[in-house]
């Protein structure tokens, strides 16, 4: 099924309960999976989400070589000596963060052929932060009908600082670092918690990663690493979406597995906004009365409000009381989820990297479409708070990113209906 395929309809709903359990973060075992191609062996990756793109990450590492089963949420991945160090356009196209399979070809193969990945709707996001700190490593490349070829007969440490800490440049020049010969050292490093997972897994494979999480990474090069058991940290994004959920209806739910402290900025931003949550053994609780205070929002690199919470924070604000600015520092575009609430009633203005968003009692259910995992889940936190019914199609996007979504919003009592 495309992801332009597949419709959820969704009522008003109030007064959610319950628990609902999070499941392994998709941002983070798309790099786990990429990863496994530094060890020849068999990789075991456990509380692995079942979504369409870790199933385009299998596709993609499949069609390099590498053998990929899945039972339950444990995926074994086992790596061949030989390998075909390709990353076709069909499968770059179709997921982008296929683009951090080069650092590891690279660092293990000495070459890579990977597509160049396009646009999408976030705007054109280019590579070159990738290629310039593999390079300082000692990679070369050439471009060619489409595809980045890459050459390295032996990484080289060294220091290089990241123009912005970007998340999958990072993650790139990590996995390409750990096999260099030498130090290097990454500043102005991402922070993300799916950073830090990804260097945990690299370090038990007996990498000498130190840092992760913070913005310098030190990495000692070593000559070998050897295949992992790891277990996927939870999705923080998926999180957000169920606390957003909680949010616009009201009610009380606890989500299983969640980690409050992976999100910090944005639990407190809902405090702000009259949700309570806190920590619990079992994961976060959180509760609503359904009534929310508007709030400014600012995107920023982690451990900032992440720009995947935006669409979620902005569906929320557009039932709050008062009016809530938010700016996106990260990526240019990804408003068009926005022009979809205003034809829900939505009372949002836009500025160049700005929205004003000014609550309404209530919005008003219509036929909307979904252009990204994001913007599909803002629409349906939306159609919650929506009289009458909203249709949203193109939900097969949400498969990308949310494992048994209408089933696990169903569960703790959002009235949604998937259609074909
Ligand atoms: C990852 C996440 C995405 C999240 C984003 C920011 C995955 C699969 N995706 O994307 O969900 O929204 O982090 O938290 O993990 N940039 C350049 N040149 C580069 C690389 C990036 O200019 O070579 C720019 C981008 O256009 C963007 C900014 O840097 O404006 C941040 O992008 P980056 O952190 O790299 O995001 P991704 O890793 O693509």
């Amino acid at each position: 099924m495309s992801s332009d395929s597949g419709r959820l309809v969704v009522r008003p709903s109030e007064g959610l309960h319950g628990e609902v359990p999070i499941a392994g973060a998709k941002n983070s075992v798309l790099k786990l999976m990429a990863a496994t191609v530094l060890a020849e062996g068999t990789h075991v990756l456990h509380n692995v989400p079942d979504l369409t793109d870790v199933t385009d990450m299998a596709e993609l590492l499949s069609a390099m070589g590498l053998v990929v089963t899945r039972e339950g949420a444990t995926l074994t991945i086992e790596r061949p000596a030989d390998i075909v160090p390709e990353a076709p356009y069909e499968l770059v196209e179709r997921m982008r963060a296929s683009i951090v399979v080069l650092g590891p070809l690279l660092a293990k193969v000495g070459e890579a052929r990977v597509a160049v990945p396009g646009g999408d709707d976030f705007g054109h996001r280019p590579i070159d932060m990738h290629l310039a700190s593999l390079e300082s490593l000692g990679a070369r490349f050439t471009s060619s009908h489409g595809f980045i070829q890459g050459r390295a007969d032996q990484l080289h440490g060294t220091s290089v600082v990241l123009d912005f800490p970007s998340v999958g440049a990072t993650e790139n020049l990590l996995m390409a670092a750990v096999l260099a010969k030498g130090t290097t050292t990454i500043d102005n490093a991402a922070r993300e918690p799916e950073i830090a997972d990804l260097a945990s897994m690299l370090n038990r494979m007996g990498a000498q990663v130190v840092g992760a999480g913070s913005s310098t990474i030190e990495i000692e090069g070593v000559a070998e690493l050897t295949p992992v058991e790891h277990t996927v940290i939870p999705d923080r994004i998926e999180a957000a979406t169920f606390l957003a959920a909680v949010g616009v209806a009201g009610g009380e739910v606890t989500l299983l597995g969640a980690r409050a402290d992976h999100m910090d900025m944005l639990i407190q931003k809902l405090g702000t906004m009259g949700m309570r949550i806190s920590p619990t053994p079992e994961g976060v609780w959180a509760m609503s009365k359904g009534e929310l205070r508007s709030t400014d929002i600012s995107t920023l690199p982690y451990p900032g409000v992440a720009t995947d919470y935006k669409p979620l924070l902005v569906a929320m604000l557009t039932v709050a009381d008062g009016i809530g600015i938010v700016t996106e520092n990260i990526f240019g575009g990804r408003f068009r989820y926005i022009s979809e609430l205003v034809r829900m009633g939505a009372d949002i203005r836009t500025e160049g990297h700005h929205a004003v968003v000014r609550g309404i009692p209530a919005l008003s259910g219509a036929p909307v479409r979904a252009s990204d995992i994001r913007a599909g889940a803002a629409l349906v936190i939306a159609g919650i708070r929506a009289e009458g019914e909203t249709l949203i199609s193109g939900a097969g996007h949400l498969d990308r990113g949310y494992e048994r979504f209408d089933e696990k919003l169903r569960d703790i009592g959002v009235d949604v209906t998937r259609l074909p």
